[in-house]
C-alpha cells in the first residue's frame, strides 16, 4: 500500500508505503519544512516540529517581531537563498528587474493516484495506477510571480520516493531560473558519511566513501554528459553501514547532461543534501505563462545497508526505468568487431567473424564503426552515415542477410551526435557544429558536437538514420558517444538564452531517442559513451543495457561492474569477454575468469573468433551454454555484493533466483598467496527451510548456508582465478 496523508490541523504531509515514511509540514508563516525520511511510521504525533528558540545572528522573517524562528536554521523542503537561509539553495532566479530573490510560501497541494509523466524529460513509469500516488504541492512568491509545483511519488511496494520540481511564471515579464534542483533534503546533526561513484574513461564508478565535515560539497560533472568522472547518485551512509546493515539514504538523477549533487553540513551540523542540473553554465529564461520542468530524482531509503538499496534500486530500474520488448526478454548474446578488426575490415573478414561466431553459439553480431562514409580511421566521415560500398561490397543488407542466414541477429554501431571536420556533412553543414563565435572549434577524438539543440539537426540525424535502419534488417542498435561538449553556444538562440544550450542539447538527445525507440521498438538499443560515460537512468529510460566500459580486462571489470551495481542493475550492463593480452590494460588472464566477469553481465565478445584455438573455441562453447542455462537467473536475479574488489584480494558475488530455487555464487582471486585465508563464505536470500545442492556434491540447509557458510575450499591456485558455484534447490523441504 502506499497513502498520502494530510492533516489539516497540524498542516503535516506524511507519505508512507509498508517500509518508508516522508513528512513534511506547513510551518508558520506558510513555509514548507522537512521533518522525517526514513523507516515508516505507523503513527506520528507530529512530535518532531523543529523547536524555536533563538539562534545568534539567525536571522527574523520580516513579519514577525520575535527572534525563536529562523530560514537560517529550519529544515526546509525547497530552499532559496537570499533572505535568510545561507545554506546551499535548491532555487535560485533573476527577475526582470535585478531581484534575485524569491520567497517561496505554500500555497495548496494535490492528491492524484499514479504518477504524471515530466514535461519533455524522461521520468520512470507505472503500468498500473494502483502502483503509486503523488502528492504536489504548490508553492509561491507572488511578487517574483513564480510558482514551485514539487511533486513526490510514493511508490506502493518499494522503498521508493520520486521527486521532480516544475516551475511557473505566471507574472508578464521574464524571469532568469540560475538554479533549479530536481530534489533537495535537510536533515537533523547527523554523523553520516557519503558514498559516491567516480572514475575515469576505463575506470568508471568506482566507489568512494568518506566522512562528511562542515562546509558543502559537490559532485558534478560539467561536461555535457553525465560522464565518467562523476555518476549522477549519492548516498549517506551511517559510519556503522556496511552492505548488509545500517541505514542508507540513496539519490540518483534521471538525467543524461550536467549534473550535481550537493552535501552540506551547516554551522550546527544539520545537512542539506540535493540533485540536479548542474548550476554551471545553466540558466533558463522562464517566460511568462511558461514552466520549466526539472528532471526526476529517485529517493531510496534502505536500513539494512547498501545491498538493500541496491535491491530496490535495481528493482525499479527493471520496473520503472527500462521499458519497450526487451525489458523482460533476454538479452541476445553477442560479438562485436571493434577490438577484433577497429577499423580495418572488409566483407571478408566480417563474414569469417561471423561464420566463427555462429558456430560458437554466439547470436548477435554487431558491426562498430567504420561502416560509413569515408570512415577508415577516427579523423573522419562522422554524421555521413551511408555505408561505403566500397569498403562493405556486399553492403549492410548482404551482411545483414549473411548474419541471418548463419541463424545470427544483426547490429549496427552509430554515433549520432558527433560530426568530423572531413565531413561530406561539414562541408555542407559547417554552422550544425557546437561552436562559439571567435574562438575555435576544440577537438576531441578528432571530431566535434552538432548542435542538437537546433531542430534542422535533429532532423538530419533523424532522416538519414532512417534511411539505414528502413533499409537494412537490424535488431540492434549501438548509440555511441565519443566527446565531451565545448564550446557550448549555439548560433540560432538568442545571446539571452544561451544559458539554455547544455539543457536544450539534452532535450534534443532525448527527442531523437524517444523517435528512434518509438519507431523501431523491435530494435535492442545499447547505450555507450566511449564505454560507460553515460551510464544513467535517462539513457536507461530509452535503452535498457549500456556499454559498461570501454576496459574489457577482467581484473579491471571487478570493480567497475561492482561500482556499478551500486545503483544500476545487472540487466543494464553489457560486459564481454575480449582477447589478451588486453587491449586497454596489456594484462593476461585466463579465459575462465574473463567469461565469469562476463557472465555477470549481459554478455558478449569482443574478439576475433577466427584467431581462437580449437581449446579456447570449446571452452567458449562451454562459456556460452553455462550462460544461457543461467541467463534469466543474471538477468533477473537479485544480485547480492559479498565481498568489494575495492578492499579485498578476493571478490564474491551472488545471484539468487526470485524463487529462491538457484543461486550462482562467483568467487574471485586477484593475487595467488602462499599462506591463504581460509575463508567461509555465508549466502544470503535462500530459502532458510530447504536444502541446496552446491556443485552437484554437498547438501547444505538454507539456514546453514546463510548462517555457517561454507568453506571456499580448495584454494585457487594462481593470480587471476575464478571459480562459479552452482547452488540448487533439492526438491525435499526440511
Ligand atoms: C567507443 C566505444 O565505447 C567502443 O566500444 C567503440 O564502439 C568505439 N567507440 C568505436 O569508435
Amino acid at each position: 500500500m502506499s497513502e498520502i496523508i494530510f492533516d489539516e490541523k497540524s498542516k503535516v504531509f506524511h507519505l508512507r508505503n509498508n517500509e518508508i515514511s516522508y513528512i513534511l509540514c506547513v510551518e508558520e508563516l506558510n513555509i514548507l519544512a522537512h521533518v522525517y525520511f526514513g523507516e515508516r511510521i505507523s503513527n506520528y504525533s507530529g512530535g518532531l516540529k523543529y523547536p524555536r528558540f533563538e539562534r545568534s545572528f539567525s536571522t527574523n522573517f520580516s513579519e514577525i517581531s520575535h527572534r525563536n524562528y529562523s530560514r537560517d536554521t529550519l529544515l526546509h523542503e525547497y530552499p532559496t537563498i537570499g533572505n535568510g537561509d545561507f545554506r546551499i539553495p535548491a532555487i535560485e532566479v533573476e527577475q526582470e528587474n535585478g531581484v534575485a530573490l524569491l520567497d517561496l510560501r505554500y500555497e495548496r497541494y494535490e492528491i492524484l493516484d499514479g504518477k504524471p509523466a515530466l514535461n519533455g524529460l524522461p521520468s520512470s513509469y507505472l503500468t498500473n495506477d494502483d502502483q503509486a500516488k503523488t502528492l504536489v504541492i504548490y508553492l509561491k512568491d507572488d511578487c517574483a510571480k513564480v510558482e514551485v509545483g514539487l511533486n513526490y511519488t510514493i511508490f506502493r511496494d518499494l522503498a521508493v520516493i520520486c521527486r521532480s520540481v516544475i516551475v511557473k511564471n505566471y507574472g508578464q515579464s521574464n524571469i532568469r531560473l540560475n538554479r533549479a534542483m530536481s530534489a533537495c533534503l535537510d536533515m537533523p546533526h547527523t554523523e553520516f558519511e557519503v558514498v559516491d561513484l567516480n572514475g575515469s574513461w576505463g575506470a568508471e564508478r568506482q566507489i568512494s566513501r568518506h566522512s562528511i565535515s562542515p562546509g558543502i560539497k559537490i559532485f558534478s560533472s560539467t561536461r555535457g554528459t553525465s560522464s565518467h568522472q562523476q555518476n549522477p547518485f549519492i548516498a549517506l551512509v551511517e559510519k556503522s553501514t556496511t552492505e548488509n546493515q545500517g541505514q542508507v539514504y540513496g539519490m540518483a538523477l534521471v538525467y543524461s547532461g550536467n549534473h550535481e549533487e550537493f552535501i552540506e553540513q551547516d554551522q550546527y551540523g544539520q545537512l542539506r543534501l540535493g540533485c540536479g542540473i548542474a548550476s554551471y553554465g545553466f540558466s533558463w529564461i522562464l517566460e511568462p505563462d511558461n514552466v520549466f520542468q526539472t528532471p526526476e530524482s529517485v529517493m531510496v531509503y534502505s536500513r539494512k545497508g547498501l545491498n538493500e538499496m541496491s535491491h530496490t534500486f535495481h528493482d525499479f530500474v527493471n520496473q520503472h526505468i527500462v521499458r519497450g520488448k526487451y525489458q523482460s526478454k533476454l538479452r541476445p548474446i553477442l560479438i562485436n568487431n571493434w577490438e577484433a578488426t577497429y577499423f580495418d575490415f572488409d566483407d571478408e573478414k566480417i563474414k569469417e567473424i561471423i561464420d566463427s561466431s555462429a558456430e560458437l553459439g554466439i547470436e548477435l553480431f554487431v558491426l562498430d564503426d567504420g561502416w560509413f562514409g569515408q570512415r577508415s580511421n577516427d579523423r573522419q566521415a562522422l554524421g555521413d552515415w551511408f555505408e561505403n560500398k566500397k569498403k562493405l561490397k556486399m553492403g549492410l543488407n548482404g551482411i545483414s542477410q549473411y548474419a541471418k542466414s548463419k541463424n545470427m541477429m544483426f547490429g549496427l554501431w552509430f554515433e549520432p551526435e558527433m560530426i568530423s571536420e572531413n565531413s561530406d556533412l561539414y562541408r555542407n553543414h559547417p554552422e550544425w557544429v557546437l561552436s562559439a563565435p571567435g574562438y575555435g572549434k576544440t577537438f576531441s577524438r578528432n571530431q566535434w558536437v552538432l548542435d542538437l539543440s537546433r531542430q534542422d539537426v535533429r532532423e538530419y540525424i533523424k532522416q538519414i538514420m532512417d534511411q539505414t535502419l528502413e533499409n537494412v534488417s537490424i535488431d540492434y542498435i549501438k548509440w555511441d558517444m565519443n566527446r565531451y561538449l565545448t564550446e557550448v553556444y549555439s548560433d540560432l538562440l538568442p545571446t539571452y538564452k544561451q544559458g539554455e544550450v547544455y539543457h536544450r542539447y539534452v532535450l534534443g538527445l532525448y527527442e531523437l531517442m524517444e523517435y528512434f525507440t518509438k519507431k523501431y521498438p523491435e530494435i535492442l538499443f545499447e547505450g555507450c559513451s566511449g564505454g560507460g560515460g553515460r551510464f544513467d537512468l535517462g539513457v536507461l529510460c530509452y535503452m535498457p543495457q549500456i556499454w559498461t566500459s570501454d576496459n574489457t580486462d577482467a581484473i579491471a571489470r571487478l570493480k567497475i561492474q561492482y561500482g556499478t551495481s551500486l545503483v544500476y542493475p545487472i540487466s543494464t550492463m553489457g560486459a564481454h569477454v575480449s582477447a589478451v593480452p588486453n587491449h586497454q590494460t596489456h594484462r593476461i588472464t585466463n579465459l575462465a575468469i574473463r567469461g565469469a566477469v562476463a557472465s555477470s553481465g549481459m554478455l558478449g565478445y569482443e574478439l576475433n573468433p577466427t584467431e581462437l584455438s580449437n581449446e579456447e573455441k570449446e571452452e567458449i562453447r562451454t562459456q556460452i551454454a553455462f550462460y544461457k542455462k543461467y541467463q534469466q537467473l543474471i538477468q533477473e536475479g537479485i544480485f547480492y555484493r559479498l565481498r568489494s574488489p575495492f578492499e579485498n584480494n578476493e571478490t564474491i558475488w551472488l545471484f539468487v533466483s526470485r524463487d529462491q530455487r538457484k543461486a550462482l555464487l562467483f568467487y574471485f582471486q586477484k593475487m595467488a598467496q602462499a599462506a591463504p585465508k581460509l575463508d567461509v563464505v555465508k549466502i544470503p536470500g535462500l530459502n532458510p527451510n530447504a536444502k541446496y545442492l552446491i556443485d552437484d556434491k554437498v547438501i547444505y540447509g538454507g539456514d546453514e548456508l546463510a548462517r555457517c557458510g561454507f568453506y571456499l575450499f580448495p584454494f585457487l591456485n594462481g593470480d587471476y582465478m575464478a571459480k562459479v558455484f552452482e547452488i540448487q534447490q533439492l526438491d525435499t523441504i526440511l
